[in-house]
This record gives C-alpha cells, sequence and structure tokens, in this order.
C-alpha cells in the first residue's frame, strides 16, 4: 500500500478526475455524500450497517445534524483574487495542510480488516490528524506504526479505572499524541434500535476493545478478577476473550465523572486536554474554568441523546461562550460535517477545525485505505474551492459576513 505523500490542491484534483473520466475511469468512492453512505451501506453487513450508520432513537438528531447547516447560507464575495489559497493552519504546534481532522471511530474491524491501520496509512499520505479511538480494533502502538510521522492524537474514555486512564495516557503519551481528548457525552451508550434490533454490541463480540487487551494495567484486572464458572456459560466463545469482554464491560466507563475528576487528568500530562461532546454555553465556562485546552462541540454523530440539539446550532453559542471568558481555546466541531461548504460553515462560525466522522469510514468500507485518501482529498479540494468561489484566500477571511444566517 503506497505511503506516498498527497497535496490536495482543489483545482488540481477537479482536473485530474476529469482527465482520468477522459481516459475511462470511474470514481473510486461516489462524490455525492448520501450516495457514499448508500453505497456504502450497500457494501456492509447488517450489523456493521446498524452500528456504524445508525443513530440513538429515531435518528432525529442525525437528521437535525444536517437540517441545521441550512439555516446558514454562503453569502460569496466577488474581484478578491482568489488565484493563492491557503488553507493550512497551526494547532497545538502542529500545522495541518486544512482544517480537517478525523473523528476517533470505534470498531472500524466491522468494516474493514486493516480498519484503523488503513486510516492511519491514508491520514498520514495527507498529513491529516487521526484522532485514535479508545474502542479502535487495534492498538494505538500498531496504529502509530502504520504513520509516517503524522500528527495524531488519543481520544480518551474515561475508565472505571483511574489506573487504566493513567495506563492509556502514557501509552499515547509514549506514541507521540499531540493531545488527548476526552469524550464525555458516552459514559453509557446511548439508545440505538437499530443494534437494539439486531441484538447486537460489538465489544460483546470482542471487537473494538484493542486499546484494552494490550493494556498491561488491563490485563492486570483480567487476572485478578473472579470469574467463578461464568466463562462456562457462553457456548462458542473463548474462555480468555469471554473474561476480556466482562472486564470490558465492568471498566469501559465511569458515569460518576464530574468537572473535579479532570484535575487528575491535568496533573497526570502535560499534553493539551480537549473535551469532546461539549454542546451548552454552561458547559463551555466550565471547560474553560477547569483549564481544558480545546473543546470538540459534538453530538457523538447522533448516536446518544436522540433530539439532542444540532452540533452546528451547539456551535456558535460555545463560541460566544469562550469569548466571553476571554479565552482563546481552539473549539472544534463534528456531528454532521458532510461537505466542503459545511466545513467553511463550521469555520465561519467559530470553529478553528472539523473532525470528519462517517464519511471516512464509508470511504474504508468501500476501499480501504484509497477511500479514506478519495474521501478526504474530496472533502479538502470542495472546502478549498467554496474557500476561493466565496472571496476568501486565507481561513482568517471566513468569519460570519461571509453567511446570511437565519435562525
Ligand atoms: C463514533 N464516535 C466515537 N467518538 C469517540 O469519541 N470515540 C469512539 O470510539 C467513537 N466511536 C464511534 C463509532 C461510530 C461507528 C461512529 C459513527 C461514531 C463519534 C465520532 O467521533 C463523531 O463524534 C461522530 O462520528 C460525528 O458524527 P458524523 O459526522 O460522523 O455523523
Ligand atoms: C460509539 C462509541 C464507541 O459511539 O463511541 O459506539
Amino acid at each position: 500500500m503506497s505511503t506516498d505523500k498527497i497535496t490536495v490542491s482543489g483545482p488540481a484534483r477537479q482536473s485530474e478526475i476529469y482527465v482520468k473520466g477522459a481516459m475511462g475511469a470511474k470514481p473510486i468512492v461516489p462524490f455525492d455524500p448520501y450516495k457514499l453512505e448508500q453505497a456504502a451501506k450497500d457494501k456492509m453487513n447488517a450489523n456493521a450497517a446498524g452500528y456504524i450508520i445508525g443513530g440513538a432513537g429515531t435518528d432525529e438528531t442525525i437528521r437535525e445534524n444536517r437540517s441545521a447547516f441550512a439555516k446558514h447560507r454562503i453569502y460569496p464575495r466577488m474581484l478578491r483574487d482568489v488565484s493563492q489559497r491557503n488553507t493550512s493552519l497551526e494547532l497545538f504546534g502542529d500545522s495541518l495542510p486544512a482544517p480537517i481532522l478525523t473523528c476517533p471511530i470505534g470498531v472500524l474491524e466491522m468494516i474493514h480488516e486493516d480498519a484503523d491501520k488503513a486510516v492511519a496509512r491514508a491520514v498520514s499520505q495527507l498529513d491529516i490528524p487521526m484522532i485514535i479511538s479508545n474502542q479502535a480494533s487495534y492498538s494505538m502502538e500498531s496504529i502509530v506504526s502504520e504513520m509516517d510521522g503524522s500528527t495524531r492524537w488519543f481520544q480518551l474514555y474515561w475508565s472505571k479505572s483511574n489506573e487504566l486512564v493513567e495506563s492509556l495516557v502514557r501509552r499515547a503519551e509514549k506514541s507521540g499524541c499531540s493531545a488527548i481528548a476526552v469524550t464525555l457525552d458516552t459514559t453509557m451508550l446511548g439508545w440505538r434500535v437499530q443494534d437494539l434490533d439486531l441484538m447486537h454490541l460489538p465489544f460483546l463480540r470482542g471487537q473494538g476493545i484493542a486499546q484494552y487487551t494490550s493494556d498491561p494495567v488491563f490485563n492486570n484486572i483480567v487476572a485478578e478478577m473472579d470469574f467463578g464458572a461464568e466463562s462456562m456459560i457462553v457456548p462458542g466463545v473463548d474462555p480468555e476473550e469471554f473474561k476480556a469482554i466482562k472486564a470490558f464491560t465492568g471498566v469501559y466507563s465511569r458515569p460518576s465523572i464530574t468537572w473535579e475528576d479532570l484535575k487528575f487528568l491535568r496533573d497526570l500530562t502535560s499534553l493539551p486536554i480537549l473535551l469532546k461532546g461539549i454542546l451548552h454555553p454552561e458547559d463551555a465556562s466550565l471547560a474553560i474554568a477547569h483549564g481544558v485546552d480545546g473543546i470538540i462541540v459534538s453530538n457523538h454523530g447522533g448516536r446518544q441523546v436522540d433530539g439532542a440539539i444540532a452540533a452546528i446550532d451547539a456551535l456558535p453559542r460555545v463560541v460566544e461562550a469562550v469569548n466571553k471568558e476571554n479565552s482563546n481555546i481552539p473549539i472544534l466541531m463534528d456531528s454532521g460535517i458532510r461537505t466542503g461548504a459545511d466545513i467553511f460553515k463550521a469555520i465561519a462560525l467559530g470553529a478553528r477545525a472539523v473532525c470528519v466522522g462517517r464519511p471516512y469510514a464509508y470511504g474504508l468500507a468501500l476501499a480501504g485505505q484509497q477511500g479514506v485518501v478519495e474521501v478526504l482529498s474530496n472533502l479538502m479540494a470542495e472546502f478549498e474551492l467554496t474557500m476561493a468561489l466565496a472571496g476568501c484566500s486565507e481561513l482568517s477571511e471566513i468569519n460570519k459576513s461571509c453567511l446570511l444566517s437565519n435562525n
């Protein structure tokens, strides 16, 4: 598999596609984001489609994550010399080619055997930062070994065992992660009717728990657990795997976590700490008061609270709250990003960068590493073209005045 670096330029990518087309090539992944989802769905088995595409309850928040973007229209300006465009930025000391990172997505082995490793190779080619999931299909060390020095962060689920939290953070540090994103909105899984209908949860099949089974503290927890005769009761399940699954369900997450607990993490590491899952402006103010280094506005892609506010609706409120605290911490956003125009709108509403979620997983499902490269390259190209055609050459020129908003 290629690890060659790829520099994406919007117009050059567009020409390349048309030229290849003239020579008879067909797209590797659909360009239309809805066709992309449909094509990936057609390729996945029912359990994977339920888990990856599905949301909580009636999927109202999934729909809202999309429809809320339509409240903002881009208001293009003309005659502004957009011949030179710069989409790059600095984030926590790392240079990014575009305001794009990949969301942490767990259990990618359901859709491709290389899972996070294929994603790592793809993002490394593009120099896009990867947020490695706590529920990945491979250990963070083996994911990082696929990367060519490109930026990576670690996403942490706060375990019931602080010793395990510490071990995961230390491993992230050693793996060269340049930030820790603590996901706050998944202390319990949301009520996901597609998974419930299938009576299927990947973790109980031993999928998505590689960060745990590769961890010495976790393995001690397993060794010290008293399983009694329990390992006998699941027919066909390897007793050792059963023990790991059982221990995982015991330590996965601590719903009693409060703001006070953040101090433990702050004292543990000097890496920047971001909170993922902030939606309410008062939580944004509390985040500042507790000394965090960044916020990811997110509703977990509508997978947690059906009926929750759209992430793009929460973003300006969070930005306002952070500004009120006279803080300049970066605010990122995910949940519903499907196009370059969405990225433009999020930046205009105050996001420093966005995290792309399901679309890259769809690329992975359809064409592995190359599918991820294609999806991310398309988003980068479309964003750059949108920015230029709206009259902006630099990210700093993208602001609220570039939008006509109706909410
Ligand atoms: C996620 N998400 C997620 N978030 C996280 O912090 N850790 C994780 O392990 C996962 N796992 C995960 C699995 C799957 C299948 C999905 C779809 C999502 C949430 C993810 O980081 C992000 O918030 C959403 O994907 C954003 O929504 P969209 O844009 O993908 O719809
Ligand atoms: C999910 C967890 C893994 O959304 O974040 O399924």
